[in-house]
């Protein structure tokens, strides 16, 4: 695949530019980055912080021209980017929408981004778009689903996907395998990546009371391409239970920080994107959150490259 564009050192130190250790052959660094938004368009530019990649979502862009294009070109050329999708409802019962897929395959054309992910998730059917990541139930029927549409992903955009792991509230009595295995098996037959978001496990795994390290230990972590962390907001269900919703509008918890150390401990450095799309603070503060987890991977032994490498080619 094209190496991710860096046209300027100022973006990062050399010692981070490229070499065997540096995680940047494939796909994203090894690195943490930041959601780029808006209000922060200008800061970029300006202050060039140094800082691994920025995410953006693709359905933020699916126009034909604007500021959001011209801002994004200008960052893109100076920061590796990933593409984080939210609208293609892999999970749907029907046929994925084509010209939704043709829309995304021309960002990618465009912005030549060194990731592509999506969401383990539904938000439409019949025509209506349901502005929510809606889980699934985990049986054979699905999964041969997921997988089929997981697999067109990856043949019309010609590169391999991430799929990423889903917060959840409730789930389907109809499940026949655990959340775990559905993944697994999804990522076995599909050759996609893994997209390990640590909050969704936190916030699943409070939500239905289990163990979360063990259900990062069920994972095939060898697939894991890129790490989310991020903030949720604490309620309490109707009997009184802790009630955890992924609301990206906080700093990422402690008890998150805790258990991406422990993958990162496991895995080496990953790359790993601090996601925030409420209460957006000062791009600083959110560069400090993405020094932390560089930090944390500092401390761990081997860098780790990640592979998000072309599937035809
Ligand atoms: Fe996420």
């Amino acid at each position: 695949m094209p190496a991710p564009r860096v046209s300027d050192s100022r973006a990062r130190p050399a010692a981070l530019l490229g070499g065997p250790s540096s995680g940047l052959a494939g796909g994203l660094p090894a690195r943490a980055g930041v959601g780029l938004k808006p209000r922060h368009f200008r800061d970029v530019l300006d202050t060039r912080p140094d800082i691994g990649f920025f995410e953006v979502h693709a359905e933020n862009y699916m126009v034909d021209g604007g500021p959001f294009h011209h801002f994004l070109g200008r960052i893109g050329d100076l920061y590796p980017l990933s593409l984080h999708g939210v609208g293609l409802s892999i999970g749907a019962e029907g046929a994925l929408d084509e010209a939704h897929l043709a829309r995304l395959a021309g960002l990618i054309e465009r912005y030549q981004p060194a990731a592509f992910s999506e969401h383990l998730a539904w938000s439409g059917h019949g025509g209506v778009f349901f502005n929510d990541l809606l889980p699934l139930p985990y049986d054979r029927a699905t999964l041969a689903r997921v997988c089929e549409h997981v697999e067109r992903v990856q043949q019309r955009l010609k590169r391999r996907m991430l799929l990423e792991n889903p917060a959840t509230y409730v789930e389907f009595a109809a499940s026949t395998m655990s959340e775990t295995q559905f993944l697994s098996k999804v990522l076995q037959r599909t050759g996609c990546g893994l997209l390990l978001d640590v909050n969704n496990v936190h916030v699943s795994c409070t939500n239905h009371q289990r163990d979360a390290p063990a259900y990062i230990d069920a994972l095939p972590l060898d697939a894991v391409g890129q790490i989310h962390l991020a903030g949720f907001a604490s309620d309490t269900d109707a009997a009184g239970a802790p009630l955890l919703i992924d609301s990206h509008g906080a700093p990422v918890d402690e008890a998150v920080w805790r258990l991406y150390a422990a993958v990162v401990a496991q895995l080496g450095a990953v790359p790993t994107l601090l996601e925030r799309d409420n209460d957006v603070p000062s791009l600083d503060t959110l560069v400090a959150e993405a020094r932390r987890a560089e930090d944390i991977m500092a401390a761990t032994v081997q860098p780790r490259r990640c592979d998000n490498d072309w599937v035809n080619s």
